[in-house]
C-alpha cells in the first residue's frame, strides 16, 4: 500500500495532444500519401501525380486537377476537425458518406509533424494562391504582420487580410500539396525509418491500388526529379483490367480471371463483388492483394487469410508461386462502419464471415476446375540415366534453377496436345482413372512410326490437390520472404547461402518434375520422373526440407500452442530416467553424464531444462519455441502448414537441443537448432509402426512431398549417398523386350 498522494490529473498541452493524434493517423509516409491521394480523388480530379524524395520522408508532393480550395478556406485547411465533406453525425451512421475523408483530421495531422505548403486554384479563381502551414495554422507571410483570420462563425476574411497569409501565384485549376521533413519533430519515429527505399515501395503499393481501382483517373508516381514515372496510368481507361495492364503489363492482365457476384436482391447477404484474380499456377514475384470496400482501400485480415490459404493449397499442385487478387466489394452504406481505425485502414462490415466464404468458394470453384482440367507434358530427359555424379561448381549466374523458372507442369492448349505423337516408351500413366492401359499398347507399325526417343511428349493429368491445411507461406532460399520484415542475422544469411551453393541442379530439376507414386517403407518412397522410376529416401529429403524451411522462415515461423503446456523438466526427465533404454546417441551421452558425474536423473533433467530456460527468449523469437516463466513448453513452430511433428519424440528433441547444440558460438548454435528442429519434424522410420501406416503416409504424401517438390533445394550429397536411386527406365525396358 502506498502512502504517497496520487499525482494530479491535468489536461495535456494542446501541442502534445495534436502530436499524439497525428502519430496515430500517420504511422509512416505511405499513410500521408494515401490521405493526400484520397483528398485529390474527393476533389474529383482526373489527373493526380505523386512525387517523393527519400521515401516521402524528405518530401512528398501530390498535384491534382480537382476542384481546388477557395482562398478564404485556407485558414481551415489544416485545422483539426474542419472539413468540407461531413455535415452531421447521422450522415456517418446512415452510411451516406461517399467521400474518403469525413473527419477533417488528415491535413491537420500532417501539419503537426511536417512542414506543409499548399498551392491551389479554383475554377472561378483568377489565379492560384500559396500558403504554408505549421501545427494546424496558416502561417503569415511576414511573421510581424498577422491580422486575425477569424473563426468558423465569423465572416470570411477580406482580401486585405488574406494577402498577409497567401501569395498569389500562377497555376492551373487544382491543388498541389507539398509535405517536407516528415516527423522532423518526432525524432524517435523519424529514426525508425532506416530504409527510405522500402518506404517508397510502400508508397508505390498504395498508389497502384488506387490506380487499379480508379482506371478513369490518370495517376503517376515517381521519385522526385526522375524523368520516368515508376507507375503510370493514362486515365480514361474502361476497366481495372486495363489499369493492371498499364501498371503490371499485358501478360499479367491477360491471365486474370474475373469474379463478378451480383447483389442478391432476395437474400439477406447484400454484397456485390467484382474483381480479378490470378490462376493458381501464376508466378508473380510478389503476391498482390488489393481490397476495396465501398471504394475504400482497406485491409480485411480474415479475407486475406482465406484467400492465401486457398492459393497455398492449389499452388502446391499447380506449381504457382504467388497470387494477384483485386477485389471490390459493394455493401449497403449502413452495413459498413468506416470510423473504426485512425488510418481508416480497417472497416467493420456486417456478415463478414459469410461474405468471406462466398468470395473464397466462388474463387475456389473456378481455380479448382482449372486445376483439374490442366494437362501437362512430361519431357523426357536427354540422357537415359540420371547422372548421379556431383555437379561441377556452377558459375553464380547459372545457379540452381529457381522455382520461379518455368518448369513442368507446363500448360498447353488441348488442341495442340491432341496433335502430339508419342512413342510408347515415353508414355506414362499416372492415374488408372485417367487412361486405360490399352492406350499404351501400340501395334508394330505404330512402333516403327514412333518418333525418335527424346522427341515424344505425353499428356498427363495433374496430380490431385493435396489436402494439407496450408496457412503459412513457405518459400525457397531463393525467394524474398513474403511476410513482414524478418530478423536476418548475418550468420543465417550465410547458412542460407551455403544451402543455395550446395544444391545440385540435376537433382533440383528431377525433384521439381517428379510425381509421387507411393511409400515403400518407413524410409523409402517411389517417385516417377518422366519415363523413369526412382526410389528416394524421404527421411533425408524431408530433413533437408525442414532444415531449409527453418532458415527461410527464421524469426517468422508460425506456431501452435499447447492446450496444457507440459513442464520442460518433466519431459527431460522422461529421457534422463529411461535414457539408457532409448536407442539413440543422446541417450548414450546422457547415460555417460549420469555415470561420470554421478548425477541423479532428476538433477540432470533440471540442468538440461535450465539450459533451455536461459535461452527462452531467443528460442521464442527466432524459432517459435515458446517456454514460459514457469518453465512450461507453450509453443512449437509450424514449419509446414498442415504438418505437426510426432510428439512422442518431443522429450528426446528437447534433450538434444539442450545437450547437442553448441550454444557458445552464434552460427553453429543457429545451425544446430535448425538441424535439431529438422530432425524432430522429419518423418522417422519408427513412426510408421508407432503411428500406423496411414497416419505416417498421409502427411508425407499430402504435405511433405508436395513441399519437397516445390521448395527443396536438394544438396549435392543426396546425389551420391544413395538417397535417390533409379530402379527402372521405360526406354531401357523396351530395349530388353524388343530383344526378347
Ligand atoms: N486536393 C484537394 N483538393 C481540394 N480540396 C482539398 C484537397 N485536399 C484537402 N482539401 C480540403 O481540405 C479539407 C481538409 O482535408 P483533410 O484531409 O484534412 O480532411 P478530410 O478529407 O475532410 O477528412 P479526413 O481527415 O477523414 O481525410 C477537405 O475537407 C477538403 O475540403
Ligand atoms: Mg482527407
Amino acid at each position: 500500500m502506498s502512502d504517497s498522494a496520487p499525482p494530479p490529473i491535468r489536461p495535456l498541452p494542446e501541442t502534445v495532444v495534436n502530436r499524439i493524434a497525428a502519430g496515430e493517423v500517420l504511422a509512416r509516409p505511405s499513410n500521408a500519401v494515401k490521405e493526400l491521394l484520397e483528398n485529390s480523388l474527393d476533389a474529383r480530379s482526373t489527373t493526380v501525380s505523386v512525387a517523393c524524395a527519400q521515401g516521402g520522408l524528405k518530401m512528398m508532393q501530390i498535384t491534382d486537377n480537382g476542384c481546388g480550395i477557395a482562398p478564404e478556406d485556407f485558414r481551415f485547411l489544416c485545422r483539426r476537425f474542419a472539413t468540407s465533406k461531413l455535415k452531421t453525425y447521422d450522415q456517418l451512421q446512415g452510411g451516406e458518406v461517399d467521400t474518403f475523408g469525413f473527419r477533417g483530421e488528415a491535413l491537420a495531422s500532417v501539419s503537426h509533424v511536417a512542414h506543409v505548403s499548399v498551392t491551389s486554384r479554383t475554377a472561378a479563381g483568377a489565379c492560384a494562391f500559396r500558403g504554408t502551414f505549421r501545427d494546424g495554422a496558416l502561417l503569415p507571410i511576414d511573421a510581424g504582420i498577422a491580422p486575425d483570420l477569424g473563426g468558423p462563425e465569423d465572416p470570411a476574411p477580406g482580401e486585405d487580410v488574406l494577402q498577409a497569409y497567401l501569395t498569389p501565384t500562377s497555376g492551373t485549376q487544382g491543388t498541389a500539396i507539398t509535405v517536407e521533413d516528415l516527423f522532423y519533430n518526432v525524432p524517435a519515429r523519424r529514426q525508425a525509418f532506416t530504409n527510405p527505399r522500402a518506404e517508397y515501395v510502400r508508397i508505390l503499393d498504395i498508389v497502384s491500388r488506387y490506380a487499379v481501382h480508379y482506371p478513369g483517373v490518370a495517376i503517376t508516381c515517381r521519385q522526385h526529379g526522375a524523368s520516368r514515372a515508376d507507375l503510370s496510368t493514362p486515365g480514361r481507361l474502361a476497366s481495372p483490367r486495363q489499369a493492371i495492364q498499364a501498371i503490371y503489363g499485358a501478360e499479367v492482365a491477360r491471365n486474370l480471371h474475373d469474379i463478378d457476384i451480383p447483389r442478391d436482391t432476395t437474400g439477406d447477404l447484400k454484397v456485390a463483388v467484382r474483381g480479378l484474380f490470378s490462376a493458381a499456377e501464376s508466378r508473380f514475384r510478389n503476391p498482390v492483394f488489393f481490397l476495396f470496400i465501398n471504394n475504400r482501400a482497406v485491409s480485411s485480415p480474415s479475407l486475406k487469410r482465406a484467400v492465401d490459404t486457398l492459393y497455398a493449397n492449389l499452388m502446391l499442385t499447380a506449381g504457382g508461386k504467388s497470387s494477384f487478387v483485386y477485389l471490390s466489394l459493394t455493401l449497403p452504406g449502413a452495413h459498413v462502419d468506416v470510423n473504426v481505425h485512425p488510418t481508416k485502414r480497417f472497416v467493420n462490415f456486417l456478415e463478414e464471415d459469410r461474405i468471406v466464404e462466398l468470395i473464397v468458394s466462388t474463387m475456389a470453384d473456378r481455380l479448382q476446375t482449372e486445376n483439374t482440367a490442366r494437362r501437362f507434358e512430361v519431357t523426357p530427359l536427354g540422357s537415359p540415366a540420371l547422372d548421379m555424379a556431383p555437379s561441377t561448381p556452377r558459375a553464380s549466374a547459372s545457379g540452381p534453377r529457381a522455382p520461379d523458372t518455368p518448369s513442368t507442369p507446363r500448360t498447353r492448349p488441348s488442341s495442340s496436345i491432341s496433335s502430339q505423337t508419342s512413342s510408347p516408351q515415353f508414355m506414362v500413366r499416372n492415374s488408372s482413372a485417367s487412361q486405360t492401359l490399352d492406350s499404351f499398347l501400340l501395334r508394330r507399325g505404330d512402333l516403327r512410326a514412333a518418333a525418335e526417343p527424346g522427341t515424344g511428349a505425353m499428356v498427363l493429368d495433374a496430380p490431385d490437390t493435396p489436402s494439407g491445411q496450408a496457412t503459412g507461406t513457405p518459400s525457397t532460399l531463393l525467394d524474398t520472404p513474403t511476410r513482414g520484415a524478418p530478423i536476418l542475422l548475418r550468420s543465417v544469411r550465410l547458412l542460407r547461402q551455403q544451402c543455395v551453393a550446395a544444391s545440385h541442379s540435376d537433382l533440383l530439376a528431377l525433384v521439381r518434375e517428379s510425381i509421387f507414386v507411393g511409400i515403400i517403407d518407413g524410409r523409402r518412397s517411389l517417385l516417377q520422373h518422366g519415363t523413369r522410376l526412382m526410389t528416394f529416401d524421404h527421411v533425408r529429403l524431408a530433413y533437408e526440407l525442414f532444415y531449409q524451411q527453418v532458415l527461410v522462415q527464421f524469426s517468422q515461423l508460425n506456431t501452435f500452442e499447447f492446450d496444457q503446456p507440459p513442464s520442460v523438466r518433466d519431459l527431460m526427465l522422461l529421457v534422463t530416467s529411461h535414457g539408457p533404454l532409448l536407442e539413440s546417441d543422446v541417450a548414450a551421452s546422457l547415460a555417460d553424464s549420469l555415470t561420470a558425474g554421478h548425477t541423479s536423473a532428476e538433477d540432470l533433467a533440471t540442468k538440461l531444462a535450465e539450459v533451455l530456460l536461459a535461452r527462452a527468449s531467443m528460442l521464442q523469437a527466432y524459432f517459435g519455441i515458446g517456454i514460459d516463466e514457469q518453465a512450461r513448453l507453450t509453443h512449437l513452430p509450424v514449419i509446414l502448414p498442415g504438418h505437426l511433428p510426432v510428439l512422442a519424440r518431443l522429450p528426446i528433441f528437447l534433450c538434444r537441443l539442450a545437450h547437442h547444440v553448441p550454444w557458445a558460438e552464434e552460427s553453429p548454435c543457429l545451425e544446430g537448432l535448425a538441424r535439431e528442429l529438422a530432425r524432430f519434424y522429419a518423418p522417422d522410420p519408427r513412426d510408421i509402426t508407432d503411428a500406423g501406416g496411414d497416419a505416417f503416409a498421409r502427411p508425407l504424401e499430402q504435405v511433405v512431398f508436395p513441399y519437397i517438390k516445390s521448395y527443396l533445394l536438394p544438396p549435392e550429397h543426396l546425389a551420391t549417398d544413395g538417397s535417390i536411386l533409379q530402379v527402372a527406365s521405360l526406354p531401357d525396358l523396351y530395349r530388353v523386350f524388343e530383344r526378347c
